[in-house]
């Protein structure tokens, strides 16, 4: 054997001692990972589901030049996931998908204005109410006296988010047009671009876009709604996580926190 014959088979054997430790290593490695409890508990992680559509509950923000999902609910589901000693994780998804992401376990949790319907509570665990808000019917400004009362509504051209309670009260409208849409920001389009005129929305979400959205106004018209107030959703049968929220949601309302966060959330909407 020359001498390249000679290193080339050194190399050789050289190789085939490496590949034998690095298969030792990974052989060892799932004992390691399972012998380490502590560090599977430290990485514990509660996935939320929400709709970032709906200033001030839940809305994308440029912060420090970084889109943010942020917003009161927000708040709130970060204050759950410290009080269990989990990251949180968001999950900015369609409104009307969200109960399916929780009856599936792609998502742990809901907070996203979620109204308590009966079918609601029929099909996902239902926290205990965290805020209660009004509705409000936002018009282009010229209409503002047109609509000024529910009975004015009827066969108009209404816009509205696909799935929430407010299709449900403006399918109850006389007459009434509906446009099913999956973003309220598609609904504020379609009422400046007049392709409807009228939209039934949480006041707080009115109220935001209004004060960002030239020539769109609240009128005096109320719309009734039987489900007043936001609760959270989690996935039917996980009572061990419904009653760690509401242990959170007691101590946030007590301490005067969930008011404070809608102010702050409120004030961050409207500021530019
Ligand atoms: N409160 C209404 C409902 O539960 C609308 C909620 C919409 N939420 C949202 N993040 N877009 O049906």
């Amino acid at each position: 054997m020359n001498k390249w014959g000679k290193l080339s088979m050194g190399l050789l054997l050289a190789a085939s001692v490496l590949a034998g430790c690095g298969s030792n290593n990974n052989a060892n490695e799932p004992a390691k990972e399972t012998g380490n409890g502590g560090n599977a508990a430290a990485a514990k992680k509660l996935i939320l589901g929400t709709s970032a559509d709906f200033p001030p509950y839940e809305f994308h923000k440029v912060i420090d030049g970084k889109d943010t999902i942020v917003g009161f609910d927000i708040d709130i589901a970060k204050d759950i996931a410290a009080d269990m000693g989990a990251t949180l994780e968001i999950k900015d998804l369609p409104f009307d998908s969200l109960l399916n992401e929780l009856s599936s376990g792609r998502v742990d949790m809901v907070i996203s204005g979620l109204s308590p319907t009966p079918e609601r509570a029929e099909a996902v665990g239902l926290s205990d109410i965290y805020y209660k808000a009004e509705q409000a019917v936002v018009v282009r400004e010229a209409d503002k006296d047109k609509f000024a009362t529910m009975d004015s509504l009827k066969g108009a051209k209404i816009g509205i988010q696909t799935g929430s309670i407010q299709e449900d009260i403006a399918k109850g409208i006389e007459g009434a047009k509906l446009t099913s849409l999956g973003k309220i920001s598609e609904i504020v389009m379609q009422l400046q671009s007049n392709r409807v005129d009228a939209s039934i929305m949480e006041g707080p979400v009115a109220k935001s876009f209004v004060k960002n959205v030239k020539g769109l106004v609240i009128t005096d018209a109320k719309p009734e709604v039987t489900d007043d107030g936001y609760v959270i959703g989690v996935k039917k049968g996980n009572d061990e996580l419904l009653n760690q929220v509401n242990t959170t949601l007691a101590r946030l309302i007590k301490e005067g926190k969930v008011d404070q966060y809608v102010a702050a959330a409120s004030e961050l909407a409207e500021a530019e």
